[in-house]
């Protein structure tokens, strides 16, 4: 059980793998201000970035769970370069129907909502350990603008334009669902870019490094049609935010 070599491959230069920066998730930290000791559990953590960051600027302990080997790689060499590897674990995992074992007061899914087969699942998931006036953090995409056309659609990774809500929408959604939406921190097409373009540089440079390597073919394939599809299709429509959530 890994992440394909692909995405590691792509992201290889990221802390965060997501449509946030470092200021964005620093914002979103400072918007909820948990308090020192507040348990945090982040489903998918990727490299752990939002564990790391926030046990050192808000003292929060926690575990992240993820199924890539490499990204928990530098989710435990992040934590000790800060200081925290004390207070924050990764374990290596499926997250799908993970529960804490303890509850806590931050139970999180940034930007991997399929782990509950969509939001309403995830947020069904997230609640299974969640603490009595704790927050779920939700990541998840929402259209900017309304897809036009099949090739819009697919130019976004989406199978079908309902794949993602408009955003006022979403909001209503996590209402349908029995949350009050209490904070949330919206990527912008500038931050798009840090994830997107970022991807591109991290490909060539492999792809210079790497030529003889089976992946090489698609990766350049990859390399190819990335830069036009993030503009044409994924900056213009696609919108990304975290909701900060709690039970009514
Ligand atoms: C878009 S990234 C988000 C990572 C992290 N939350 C962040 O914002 O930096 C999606 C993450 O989901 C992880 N993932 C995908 N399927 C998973 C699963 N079934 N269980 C746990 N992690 C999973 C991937 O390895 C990847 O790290």
């Amino acid at each position: 059980m890994d992440l394909p070599r692909s995405f590691t491959i792509r992201e290889s230069g990221h802390r965060i793998h997501n449509p946030f920066t470092s200021e964005k998730l620093a914002l979103l930290g400072r918007a909820l201000s948990p308090a020192p000791g507040t348990r945090l559990l982040d489903l998918a953590c990727g490299s752990g970035e939002m564990l790391c960051t926030w046990a050192r600027d808000h003292g929060v302990t926690g575990t992240g769970v993820d199924i890539s080997t490499v990204f928990l790689a530098n989710a435990r060499a992040r934590a000790e370069e800060l200081g925290v590897g004390d207070r924050v674990g990764f374990v290596h995992a499926d997250a799908s129907g993970h529960v804490a074992d303890e509850p806590v007061g931050l139970a999180a899914c940034v930007g991997a909502t399929w782990i509950g087969g969509g939001v309403a699942g995830t947020v069904e998931l997230l609640r299974r350990s969640l603490a009595p006036g704790g927050i779920m953090l939700v990541g998840e995409p929402f259209w900017r603008r309304e897809p036009l056309d099949r090739a819009t659609v697919e130019g976004c990774h989406a199978t079908d334009k309902d794949d993602f809500l408009p955003l006022p929408e979403l909001v209503e959604e996590f209402g349908r669902l029995g949350c009050d939406v209490v904070e949330m921190v919206l990527a912008d097409q500038d931050s798009w870019d840090r994830y997107a373009a970022a991807q591109w540089l991290a490909t060539r440079r492999w792809l210079d490094a790497h030529p003889d390597d089976e992946l090489a073919e698609e990766m350049r394939a990859d390399l190819a049609a990335a830069p036009a599809r993030h503009v044409r299709h994924q900056r213009e429509y696609l919108g990304w935010g975290v909701f900060a959530l709690m039970n009514r």
